[in-house]
């Protein structure tokens, strides 16, 4: 290879390893050759590189900067850099050393977009233009943090055991279940489950804000919505469409008309089209907003309610695990929480512990708890 093609080839690897949407897809490394490929799902685009003799000195250090980057050790990272730009500068590569030199500035300046999560498990901060579209959070809500009923529960359960038996199912041919839509009132727990099963799974838990998507994008929305399909098979992670009834709720409006038409079309292609391992969450508090023709391509659709008294009972205790309950007279509060969301009572319960610290004690009362279950109502209505 031309040793000046090699440069610019190497040269625009490292930047792209600094301001990369891509990701490697192949890595090799034998005795007299090195190779390494580079690819953009978004355009399908791929660059890919090889270096054999002297060259092999730049390769190694490519391969070094991916390794520790997928490991999530910025210091190493940077390290490799500093020692891929002195290597540079010995073999006289002035110009490249001292752009490799500003990029590492530039990456010290900017800080980490590599978060370490539990699990040793690594996830990029979306970049770019998927920055604007979804945001990341890695949640370490679990299942057994939800007071749930037992039918919700066991449904629930199903969807992490197939996800953590996907091997064997794939094995025979059939997929977990992964596209999922939660419908329901606000404050029952949709968004919670979400952050659950990421939780559960260890995987980082993506949120799109579907109705303001459409509105920041009008025009675009299709494209911006494939673009998050493709990070959903570049990054494995729990993708929370919420308000997903935007997708719906606008149809009856004339001059939306076209648009929401097109935005759903492309979601429904794209979902039944989508062989990623992400799963897919719609979020909803308005169902009957969303096109029949939605509900099929879900795997299961999950119904949320208000909680039964049992389940209330649990969510209010479970908030006060910390605390005295024992001489809290349920007779008197239970009759209480009916028509309350599960938010509403979290909330509840969180005002009577606050009540208690302020007062100097750990010990919730009735009378406190009452109180608080009373303004709740007065503020949902
Ligand atoms: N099953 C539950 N067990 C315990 N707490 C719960 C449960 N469901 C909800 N909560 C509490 O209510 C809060 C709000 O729930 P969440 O955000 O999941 O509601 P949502 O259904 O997504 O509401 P919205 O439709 O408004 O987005 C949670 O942060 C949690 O404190
Ligand atoms: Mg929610």
């Amino acid at each position: 290879m031309p040793q000046l093609r090699q440069a610019a080839q190497e040269r625009s690897l490292l930047s792209l390893l600094f301001h990369t949407k891509f990701a490697w897809t192949a890595l090799g490394l034998e005795n007299t050759r090195a190779t390494i490929e580079l690819s953009d799902a978004n355009t399908e685009r791929t660059i890919s590189a090889s270096w054999q003799g002297e060259s092999m000195s730049m390769a190694r250090h490519v391969i070094a900067l991916l390794k520790s980057h997928l490991e999530g050790d910025d210091k190493e990272f940077l390290s490799v850099a500093m020692q891929a730009a002195a290597h540079e500068a010995r073999l006289g590569h002035i110009a490249v050393a001292q752009q490799l030199r500003d990029l590492i500035d530039e990456a010290k300046r900017r800080g980490s977009a590599v978060q370490k999560r539990p699990g040793q498990l690594l996830v990029l901060e979306p970049r770019g233009e998927l920055a604007n579209l979804l945001s990341v959070q890695i949640p370490g809500t679990r299942l057994s943090d939800m007071a749930l009923p037992d039918c919700l529960a066991e449904r629930l359960k199903r969807i992490l055991i197939e996800q953590r038996q996907q091997k064997q199912l794939r094995a025979h041919g059939l997929g977990p279940r992964r596209k999922l839509l939660f419908t329901g009132p606000p404050g029952s727990g949709k968004t919670m489950t979400a952050s659950a099963i990421a939780g559960e799974l260890h995987l980082p838990l993506f949120t799109i804000m579907l109705e303001g998507l459409i509105t920041k994008f009008m025009g675009e929305t299709a494209a911006k919505l494939r673009l998050v399909f493709d990070a959903m098979r570049q990054t494995q992670g729990v993708y929370l469409f919420d308000e997903f009834d935007a997708i719906g709720a606008r149809r009856n409006q004339l001059n939306d008309v076209g648009e929401i038409r097109r935005v759903l079309n492309s979601f429904l292609q794209l979902l039944e089209k989508d062989t990623s391992h992400s799963l897919i969450v719609g979020a909803t508090n308005h169902p009957d907003l969303l096109d029949r023709a939605l509900f099929r391509r879900f795997d299961d659709v999950i119904e949320y309610s208000l909680p039964e008294v049992k389940v209330a009972e649990q969510i209010l205790t479970r908030k006060l695990v910390a605390f005295q309950i024992a001489d809290l007279d349920w007779s008197r509060i239970l009759p209480e929480v009916e028509g309350l969301s599960q938010a509403e009572l979290a909330r509840a319960s969180e005002e009577s512990a606050k009540h208690a610290v302020l007062n100097g004690t750990t010990r919730i009362t009735t009378e406190a708890l009452l109180a608080a279950l009373h303004e709740r109502r007065a503020t949902s209505r």
